[in-house]
């Protein structure tokens, strides 16, 4: 009796939903059943309104009471819901790609490939899982987590496309491709259905006031605008060529930082060229490099699109972690004017800040990949894009 009754009431929602495909707005006034109200209602807006409505008519089989759903709850269950199915994707796409890598010649990219795929469905989870605990956070929410969960869930559709974009042609991007795009649909829905509850406001740009962006904390600020020589005293650690500090690279200081840190982590990194390509790992949280100056410590590497690498991977320094701030120093690519893109410095934590930097490179020097990130009396040069990326980015 029971299953009957369940089963019935798919069948219901499935010829109202027919009928809604045909006729939208009949159906809203006549308001037959509050969740497809809120099905028409989300994907309204929505371009492709029909994958809308197919991927949230989905839902209704894993939660038996939307129809008394508000859409914060609908949010909160479609972001849970791809978390799971980015699970299942990594575990699929993993187990194809250990056969996949015995046919393939080319394992180097193949590596590559599952790298990139792996680092960015890593940092869409994370974005969407802080997402719903912003969500859960209250009955009624500030702008605050609103601007948060509207910078995290556009940061999770910026990871999907850096993963399409960046994966070479071959076998292993036709298997993860129809995965991206289910997944890209999905958050796109999320991000149709935060629109429909998110306040419309028009604070954005008057948040940044003379010494700093809105989400810049007053202890961050303190941090940005201490005097350089007292912030080289109180550093952390200390990088110099010379041996006069506790490490000799880049590289080295980063490593021994803290994971997870809730403190800033300050490196000193004297004078000197660093031939390095440094990568911050998104578990080194609050750090910050400081320098010399522009002029003096300077970061170098050459790794360009031309040589193989994707506009994604050439970066010379790339930081991941959030809060990440540089000061006083240059982040530099040699690659040169005929190597396609090659990225000096690539920026893809949230709440990031560069302030009185040198950026040096040709195609696509600087990459402010995503989320929020503050540039403020830097130097930038560049041939062709120059700066790109999807960041919310003030300059
Ligand atoms: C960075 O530090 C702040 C406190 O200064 C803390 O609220 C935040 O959680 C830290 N970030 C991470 C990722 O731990
Ligand atoms: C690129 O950098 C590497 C590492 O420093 C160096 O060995 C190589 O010669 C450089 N290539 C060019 C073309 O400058």
């Amino acid at each position: 009796m029971l299953v009957h009754t369940k089963l019935s009431a798919v069948f219901i929602v499935m010829i109202m939903f027919s009928q809604a495909h045909s006729d939208l707005v009949r159906l809203e006034d006549d308001n037959i059943n509050g969740f497809i109200t809120t099905v028409i209602g989300v994907c309204k807006g929505y371009d492709d309104k029909q994958s809308c409505q197919n991927l949230l008519l989905e839902l209704k089989r894993v939660s038996s009471s939307l129809s008394e759903m508000r859409c914060r709850d609908l949010l909160i269950i479609v972001l849970k819901n791809s978390v799971w199915r980015i699970d299942m994707a990594m575990i699929s796409v993993m187990e194809d790609t250990k056969l996949l890598e015995k046919m393939e010649n080319d394992m180097l990219g193949v590596k590559e490939d599952t790298n990139l795929f792996e680092e960015m469905m890593e940092s869409a989870k994370d974005r969407m899982i802080r997402s719903v605990e912003e969500l859960l956070g209250g009955e009624s929410l500030n702008l605050g987590s609103y601007e948060n969960v509207h910078t995290w869930l556009s940061g999770v559709l910026t990871s999907y496309i850096t993963c399409i974009d960046g994966i070479g042609e071959g076998a292993y991007k036709r298997r993860v491709e129809p995965e991206l795009e289910d997944l890209i649909s999905r958050a796109k829905v999320a991000l149709a259905i935060f629109i429909s509850i998110s306040p419309r406001d028009d604070t954005e740009l008057k948040s940044v006031v003379s010494n700093g962006p809105s989400w810049l904390s007053n202890v961050d600020k303190e941090y940005l605008y201490l005097n350089p020589e007292v912030l080289k005293k109180i550093a952390d650690v200390v990088v110099a060529k010379d041996g006069s500090g506790k490490y000799n690279t880049v590289n080295a200081a980063i490593a021994a930082a803290p994971k997870y840190n809730r403190k800033r982590f300050v490196i000193y990194i004297k004078t000197g060229v660093y031939d390095e390509i440094v990568r911050i790992e998104s578990t080194k949280a609050n750090l910050t490099l400081i320098g010399d100056g522009q002029d003096s410590t300077i970061i170098t590497g050459n790794l360009s699109c031309n040589d193989g690498k994707s506009t994604f991977h050439t970066a010379t320094i790339a930081s991941n972690g959030n809060g990440f701030m540089g000061i006083d120093m240059c982040f530099r690519n040699t690659a040169g004017p005929t190597k396609g893109p090659a990225v000096a410095l690539r920026v893809s934590g949230d709440m990031s800040v560069i302030y009185r930097c040198r950026i040096e490179g040709y195609q696509d020097a600087l990459y402010p990949h995503r989320d929020r990130q503050f540039y403020r009396e830097c130097f930038i040069t560049g041939t062709v894009d120059f700066i790109c990326g999807n960041a919310a980015a003030v300059f």
